[in-house]
C-alpha cells in the first residue's frame, strides 16, 4: 500500500520506520496485551524488522491508522495470509493507546481496511477471531457485516485462565449489502 487511504476521523497509510516505537508501546500495554492476546515480549530492534516486513511482505497488506492532520500513527490494522486462489484472507486490529479506543477509529478504519480488501484486493472473504471478552470489537466487527461462525474453545491461556475464541468472517455479499 502506497497511498493514503482517507476517512473522516483517521486515515490508513503506509508504515514508516519511526512507527516502531508506537507500536512497541502498544505492543507492551497491559490492556492491549490481554485483548489482542499477545503472549510474547518484543526489542525495539525485533520491532523494526517487523515494521521492514510490512512494506516487503506480499502476502499482505498492512495500515497504519494515523491522524489525518500530523499523521501521527494511532494503531494498525492488516490483512494477513492473502491467498488469491481462494480469494480469502484474515484481518487483525488494534489501536496502540487506551486513550484512543472508544472514539470510533476503529470503526472507520476496519470498514476502509475492508473496502480495500473487497475492492482492491478482490477478495471474496475475509476471516477473524476475536476473543470472548472482547465485547467492543465484536461489536465492531458486526456493525461493519462480519458474522459469528463458531466458537474455538480455551484458545488463549493468559493470567493463569482460559479463554475461547469467536470466529466471524465478512463475504463479498455481506459487504455488498452494507454499503
Ligand atoms: C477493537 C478496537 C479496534 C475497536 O476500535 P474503537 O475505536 O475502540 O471502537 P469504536 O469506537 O469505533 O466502536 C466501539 C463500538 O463498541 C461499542 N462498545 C464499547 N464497549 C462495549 C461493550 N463493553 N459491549 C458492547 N459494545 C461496546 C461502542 O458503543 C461502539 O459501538 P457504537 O458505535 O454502536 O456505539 C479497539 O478498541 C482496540 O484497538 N482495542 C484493543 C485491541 C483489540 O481489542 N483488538 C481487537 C482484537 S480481535
Amino acid at each position: 500500500m502506497k497511498t493514503l487511504i482517507p476517512g473522516d476521523k483517521i486515515v490508513l497509510r503506509p508504515y514508516r520506520m519511526e512507527d516502531a516505537a508506537v507500536i512497541l508501546q502498544g505492543a507492551s500495554h497491559p490492556t492491549l496485551r490481554r485483548l489482542t492476546g499477545t503472549q510474547a515480549t518484543f526489542t525495539l530492534e525485533q520491532t523494526e524488522k517487523y515494521v521492514a516486513r510490512q512494506a516487503d511482505a506480499d502476502d499482505r497488506a498492512g495500515f497504519i491508522i494515523a491522524e489525518p492532520e500530523t499523521l501521527a500513527a494511532l494503531g494498525e490494522v492488516v490483512i494477513l495470509d492473502i491467498d488469491p486462489d481462494n480469494r480469502c484472507a484474515h484481518i487483525r486490529i488494534t489501536l496502540f493507546d487506551e486513550i484512543h479506543l472508544g472514539k470510533g477509529y476503529g470503526t472507520e478504519a476496519m470498514r476502509l481496511a475492508v473496502d480495500y480488501g473487497f475492492r482492491v484486493l478482490k477478495l471474496h472473504r475475509i476471516g477473524l477471531d476475536v476473543f470472548d471478552f472482547n465485547p467492543r470489537a465484536i461489536r465492531v466487527y458486526e456493525k461493519i457485516g462480519f458474522k459469528q461462525e463458531g466458537i474455538q474453545r480455551d484458545t488463549l491461556f493468559y493470567d493463569g485462565e482460559y479463554y475461547s475464541s469467536i470466529l466471524m468472517s465478512i463475504l463479498e455479499d455481506d459487504w455488498r449489502e452494507k454499503r
